[in-house]
């Protein structure tokens, strides 16, 4: 399995960290993964460090500083290279969405997340020069109870040339935001709870 998926949104907080580091564990049982921080903020390097200080063997996380170092963890890629990105416009982030087999981009409900998706969106637009066949799959995130998708469903349906949607939504849930806490993803504490029924979901529809 050689593959390269890229998660990003140019809008910050919407789980980008989050989904890469629970698909990564999920995916590491079968393959093997790497994942690429690109973040400024190396949150998925914070998460190796607590990691490690919890006596838990740490994941395959690297980082690339510049295009060159990039491009060569591409190529020289043979397993599953997971890429967090951050949360703004650079070279690096670029040329990672353009060399990705899948890009991934988590989003929620609100408003803003979704005039967040469309900035993206229109972002991916000013790529599809460089690579035509470039599509996002949106994957619904951080998804309050009670919280109505159409409006998400629809703007994915009217920018269908950029983005898709995944089947997968992940909801909101505590299991998520204490992930930092422990240095573990959902699916290594317990495989029967709702979150990692939902990893579990992910990482089988991203491999399809
Ligand atoms: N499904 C979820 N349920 C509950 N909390 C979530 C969920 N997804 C993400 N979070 C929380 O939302 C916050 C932002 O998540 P995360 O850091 O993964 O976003 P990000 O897109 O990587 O941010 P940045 O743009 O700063 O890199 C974190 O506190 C995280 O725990
Ligand atoms: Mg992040």
């Amino acid at each position: 399995m050689k593959k390269i998926i890229t998660i990003a949104c140019s809008k910050g907080g919407v789980g980008k960290s989050t989904i890469a580091l629970n698909l990564a564990i999920e995916l590491n049982r079968r393959y093997a993964v790497t994942i690429l921080d690109l973040d400024y903020q190396k949150s998925a390097t914070l998460f190796n460090k607590i990691r490690k200080s919890n006596s838990l063997e740490p994941l395959n996380i690297i980082r690339a500083e510049n295009d060159k170092v990039l491009k060569k963890i591409i190529k020289e890629n043979t397993g599953i290279l997971i890429i967090d990105t951050g949360a703004f416009d650079s070279d690096l982030n670029r040329m990672a969405i353009l060399l990705s087999d899948m890009v991934i981009t988590p989003t929620s409900d609100s408003e803003v997340e979704i005039y967040g998706l469309l900035m993206f969106n229109e972002y991916l637009k000013s790529m599809k020069k460089a690579k035509p066949s470039l599509k996002a799959h949106v994957l619904i995130n951080h998804l309050p109870p009670r919280a109505n998708t159409a409006e998400i469903i629809n703007q994915v349906k009217d920018n269908n040339k950029t983005l898709t949607l995944l089947k997968t939504v992940i909801k909101e849930r505590n299991d998520y935001r204490h992930i930092f806490t422990k240095g573990q993803g959902v699916t290594e504490t317990t495989k029967k709870r709702d979150a990692a029924i939902e990893i579990i979901a992910l990482a089988k529809e991203v491999l399809k």
